[in-house]
């Protein structure tokens, strides 16, 4: 007997073990406040060009000195996309744009990170200018993507193909063009009580930039080619970014006439499926395009953005509300009309790979919108359903807690974050070893053995938000697995804005 309650009182102590690590496991402490500040200090592992005495990620040195030569113009700076060595303009500019929206939004909530987000604006934008010194013409990009992409090298001795390549009035590229007057137009926004010069600069050049992406249209596919196909193709058209860029240019301006295009090239965009292209892979998306978000659909976001000042007005009967509303039925998990899918974790999946891109993009609009719904006293209707604010808000939370850790397998998808996370994301400069350690120049080849290697990563990209989980939560830890294991600019720029409101 004596014997049997010890067991029992052993097995009862074993359940409420059991219950407390699960528990645990349930309401796992997360810090936003962390992540917050790891979230903007990736950027400083994705700068170009020359970097600066306050980099604090040490491992990174200066690179791609040499960038712009081929066409007699200074090009040094800016960030790489991803995993490789590129210069993608195209989704640099969304990035800025982004990082420029989140502390439009949500800068009062940053405290100490907001200079870091400042400055990571600026990485953007001061390379943006050079971009787009010369009126009428636009770089577009840097760097040859196939001869880059056949190395596994250190961003600070690539060897590869630098190439420049830009737009004319000849050669347009309206998408990019309009994206880097988005870009310009936001930060300037950004900068207007903190160096009224500067942000008068960036106006001045998001209106020069915005009438060359306008007055001479075409999609940079065609300018550029396989320069940019099948990498970050155009796959959805240049309206939305034309009326993207016209919003931004109308917020930070007021001037009637961006509205005025607004209003009259909403009607061109089709709000049908469309196809898309996601890091090289063609896809159909299933939603509609009010419900697209990301470095090629601009048509939640200018729906969003333009809702905060059209909801006033109750005569308003423009379409931008009732897109958006149609966005959050599109999310929502309990609405009639969701298009997009969740796993058993909870996680938000789209069509296509990176998928944690539509994790942080949505939810930064969930947060965004449900604030000027609380300002106007709204709610969304979806067939039977009604949401408040409060549930858009708890879905963007299910997706931050997702992707900090709070998931089926513990595991935070941000990069030193947490106890468990990515070690062998695809990453070139993270896989190889720093000049500090490994002086000598290591050519196209020789970082082959390090991505081949087992071992995890030599350097820690902090605050990296990897692609992220398959839809069953299961997660590959391999530099392989690109769709998974490779961070992204535009992941992570959404991100910092609904780190800044959770903390
Ligand atoms: C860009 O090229 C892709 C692939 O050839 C094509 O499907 C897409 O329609 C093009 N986009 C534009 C805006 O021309
Ligand atoms: C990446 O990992 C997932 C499992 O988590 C798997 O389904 C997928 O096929 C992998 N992709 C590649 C390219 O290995």
């Amino acid at each position: 007997m004596r014997g049997k309650s010890v067991e029992m009182s052993k097995l009862s102590l074993l359940l409420t073990m059991m219950m407390a690590i699960m528990a645990k496991s349930v309401s796992l402490k997360l810090n936003y406040g962390d992540a917050l500040t790891k979230s903007i200090l990736f950027f400083e592992g994705q700068r170009s060009g020359k970097l600066p005495p306050s980099q604090r990620m040490k491992w990174r040195k200066d690179s791609a000195l040499n960038d712009g030569q081929d066409i007699h113009m200074n090009m040094v700076g800016g960030y790489y996309d991803a995993g490789d060595n590129v210069k993608f303009h195209f989704p640099m500019a969304f990035t800025t744009t982004m990082l420029a929206w989140s502390v439009i939004e949500f800068g009062d909530k940053m405290g100490s990170d907001l200079q870091h987000a400042l400055e990571a604006i600026r990485w953007g934008t001061d390379y943006f200018l050079k971009a787009t010194k010369i009126p009428n013409v636009v770089v577009a990009q840097v760097g040859n993507p196939t001869s880059d992409h056949g190395c596994w090298e250190r961003p600070e001795d690539m060897d590869t193909s630098r190439q420049a390549y830009y737009l004319t009035q000849d050669k347009p590229g309206s998408e990019v063009s309009s994206e880097i007057a988005a870009a310009l137009a936001a930060s300037s926004i950004v900068f207007r009580k903190i160096d009224r010069k500067y942000s008068k600069v960036l106006l001045g050049r998001a209106k020069q930039v915005f009438n060359f992406a306008n007055n001479h249209r075409g999609s940079y596919n065609d300018s550029i080619g396989d320069g940019v196909c099948p990498f970050y193709c155009n796959f959805n058209g240049y309206m939305d970014e034309l009326i993207w860029g016209s919003s931004w240019l109308y917020k930070a301006t007021n001037d009637q006439t961006h509205w005025n295009f607004i209003k009259s090239n909403i009607q061109s965009i089709k709000f049908t499926s469309i196809v898309k292209n996601i890091n090289g892979f063609k896809v159909l998306t299933n939603g509609g395009s009010f419900a697209e978000f990301g470095w090629d659909s601009k048509h939640a976001g200018i729906n969003v953005l333009v809702s905060k000042w059209v909801m006033k007005n109750p005569s308003d009967q423009s379409l931008f509300v009732p897109n958006a509303n149609k966005l959050v039925c599109s999310l929502l998990p309990n609405s009639p009309t969701k298009s997009v899918t969740y796993s058993k974790g909870g996680l938000l999946f789209k069509v296509g790979s990176s998928n944690l891109q539509h994790a942080t993009s949505l939810s930064f609009l969930l947060i965004v919108y449900a604030r000027y719904m609380q300002a106007n006293n709204k709610v969304v209707r979806c067939g039977n359903v009604v949401a408040k604010p409060s549930d858009l808000i708890n879905l963007a939370k299910t997706q931050v807690d997702y992707i900090l850790g709070n998931n089926p397998l513990g595991m935070s998808y941000m990069v030193g974050y947490g106890k468990k996370y990515p070690q062998k994301i695809h990453h070139r400069g993270s896989t190889l070893p720093s000049f500090d350690v490994h002086p000598n120049r290591m050519g196209c080849r020789d970082g082959d053995k390090y991505f081949q290697s087992s071992t995890p990563n030599i350097n820690v990209l902090t605050g990296a938000i990897v692609g992220g989980p398959a839809d069953d939560d299961s997660f590959q830890d391999s530099r392989y697995n690109v769709s998974q294991s490779e961070p992204a600019t535009y992941i992570n720029a959404p991100f910092v804005g609904v780190l800044a409101y959770f903390k």
